[in-house]
């Protein structure tokens, strides 16, 4: 469903990603793991066509999306929970899902697709009118999944989900994801809980000084000490 092959990208002068290989099959989850820097959130941002890529390609169930604009990958059935979570913070819960599903779909589909949030996630639902940057941590981030949710998407890059939330929280986070892949949702997820991730995925790919170090499926290498060793090398 997603592959990527031979990336490279730059930030001026720094070589941030060095013939970076990914794969995805549909319906699976692909952990990307790796030490703070290797290159993680990059490669996610030149899939999401926020990021040139210098060289390579990326390529979504066969046609080659490499250099489109965000957008239209966004519209192709990629979406994007961003580093940090990046919610409107001054808009309301309602009114942040309200933003994605007008860029996504039109007026009725997206208003469907609201509806279906709220009852997915009757947290958001309790905060409907709430300012999002009102929300904690754990509650900005399923809003920011809602919000990727809206456009439909059939495959969903996650950058470190899980990251400064309450261990309830990142149980609440995983179990999502867990449901979102058993419903047929595709993932590329970037995480530094590494015992979680080999949990719910199926391939696992490490980058180190971007480059990809080790990959295999999580049963391999959950066995192994490649991974380990991969964040002790970075
Ligand atoms: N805007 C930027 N300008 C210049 N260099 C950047 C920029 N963003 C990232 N880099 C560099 O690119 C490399 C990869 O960064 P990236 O953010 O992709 O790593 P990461 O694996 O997501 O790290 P983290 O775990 O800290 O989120 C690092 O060396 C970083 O310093
Ligand atoms: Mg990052």
């Amino acid at each position: 469903m997603l592959s990527v092959t031979g990336l490279d990208v730059h930030y001026g002068p720094v070589h941030a990603l060095k013939g970076v290989d990914i794969a995805v099959a549909p319906g699976s989850v692909t952990a990307l793991l790796g030490a703070n820097g290797a290159g993680k959130t990059t490669a996610l941002m030149a899939i999401a066509g926020a990021r040139p890529v210098t060289r390579g390609a990326i390529r979504f169930d066969g046609r080659d999306i490499t250099g489109m604009r965000a957008e239209d990958i966004i519209r192709l059935g990629i979406g994007v929970v961003p580093e940090g979570r990046r919610v409107f913070a001054s808009l309301t819960v309602e009114e942040n899902l309200a933003v994605a599903g007008s860029l996504a779909a039109d007026k009725a589909v997206s208003a469907a697709r609201r509806a279906a949030m709220m009852e997915r996630f009757p947290i958001l639902a309790e905060r409907r009118t709430q300012r999002a940057g009102l929300l904690s941590g754990g509650e900005q981030q399923m809003l920011a999944i809602a919000r990727a949710l809206m456009a439909a998407p059939r495959l969903l890059l996650l950058d470190e989900p899980s990251l400064g939330l309450a261990p309830l929280m990142v149980d609440r986070v995983f179990d999502l994801i867990a449901e979102l892949k058993a419903e047929g949702l595709a993932m590329l997820l970037v995480e530094q809980n590494v015992p979680l991730s080999l949990e719910i995925a199926d391939r696992v790919a490490v980058l180190a000084n971007g480059r990809v170090s080790v990959a295999g499926t999580a049963a391999e290498l959950g066995e192994s000490e490649a991974i380990r060793g991969a964040y002790m090398a970075a």
